[in-house]
């Protein structure tokens, strides 16, 4: 059965230990013939670094090759539908990579596509991203379950995301979000509705230093979403939740600071706390690489069943 991975809960918990266990696997032993033979294509209506090049890497490092289709290099969108694409798209390769828009609109490429499909950004779900901060966030408490997760700022599909992964792997989750700013109604009950099902707490706090107290990761995004135009009362709103030193040390002396990047320095988060010793940023910027590898690996294996 074609395995796709769009939102988190697209995975189980136990398949997610799965992924996660891998993962640290692969971070110790990066080259591999896990893919050799196989096509993986990234199609991106949206610019990216980290997803492009770790995917990218990712594969060439277990012997496959990653087929880079930018905006207006297919006929996807113009002259050609999202199924018909899909349709064709499966049978040269083995996996798909969509970073787009429109949640819908990867949904409608997996339904259609008789490969793996992974939601590489939509403006809805990250949910590579969110593995990858599970990883990292356990890197530093293996014992993680139980601890409190604060993602502070905008909420975006990042947030919508990281809710879901730490709802599933035994994590509350804070989100500390300015009145006006919040997940939208629907994301906020399906999230509730995971954290009751595994028993985790969610909680939301206008007031960025309660929200943080007792919390071992302080994560934040940029405040402007990509394809997102800048309002002057959006930036005001969002002030008070900037990851700076004083709000680090609200929280506890253990503490982790996160974010997925890119990072707008200065604005939701400062070069001292970016830079400084609490931050697992560039971890979690790498993570990327041996997170979606273990997830590629895991679909495709999928796949043969
Ligand atoms: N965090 C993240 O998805 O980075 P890119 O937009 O560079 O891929």
């Amino acid at each position: 059965m074609t395995r796709h991975f769009l939102k988190v809960t697209d995975l189980s918990p136990e398949e997610i230990r799965r992924v996660l266990d891998r993962a640290r696997e692969l971070k110790c032993e990066p080259i591999g013939r896990a893919f050799a033979g196989r096509t993986v294509a990234l199609i991106f209506h949206k610019p990216s670094t980290r997803t492009r090049v770790s995917f990218s890497v990712g594969v060439h490092q277990q012997g496959g090759m990653p087929l880079y289709l930018g905006q207006g290099e297919t006929q996807l969108g113009t002259s050609e539908s999202i199924e018909d694409t899909a349709r064709v798209l499966s049978r040269y390769v083995d996996a798909v990579v969509i970073r787009t828009f429109a949640q819908a609109d990867v949904e409608a490429f997996a339904e259609a596509a008789t490969v793996p499909v992974i939601n590489g950004l939509t403006d809805e779900r990250h949910p590579c991203q969110a593995l990858t901060d599970i990883f990292t966030f356990e890197e530093s408490f293996p014992a993680s379950r139980g601890r409190t997760i604060t993602y502070l700022g905008d909420g975006n599909n990042v947030a919508a995301s990281l809710g879901a992964a730490a709802a599933l792997t035994g994590i509350h989750l804070n989100l500390a979000l300015p009145e006006g700013y919040d997940l939208p109604d629907a994301m906020m009950e399906e999230l509730r509705g995971l954290s009751q099902a595994y028993g985790t707490m969610l909680e939301v706090f206008r007031d960025p230093v309660a929200a943080v107290r007792d919390s071992s990761a302080l994560y934040t995004d940029v405040w402007i979403s990509m394809g997102q135009s800048e309002t002057a009362e959006k930036l005001r709103a969002l002030e008070p939740f900037r990851v700076d030193e004083e709000l680090l040390a609200s929280s506890a002396p253990d503490a982790v600071v996160m974010h997925c990047l890119p990072a707008h320095r200065g604005s939701e988060i400062t070069d001292a706390v970016l830079d400084g010793a609490n931050s697992v940023v560039f971890d979690q910027a790498e993570n990327r690489l041996h997170v979606q590898k273990a997830l590629l690996e895991f679909l495709l294996a999928e796949e043969g069943k």
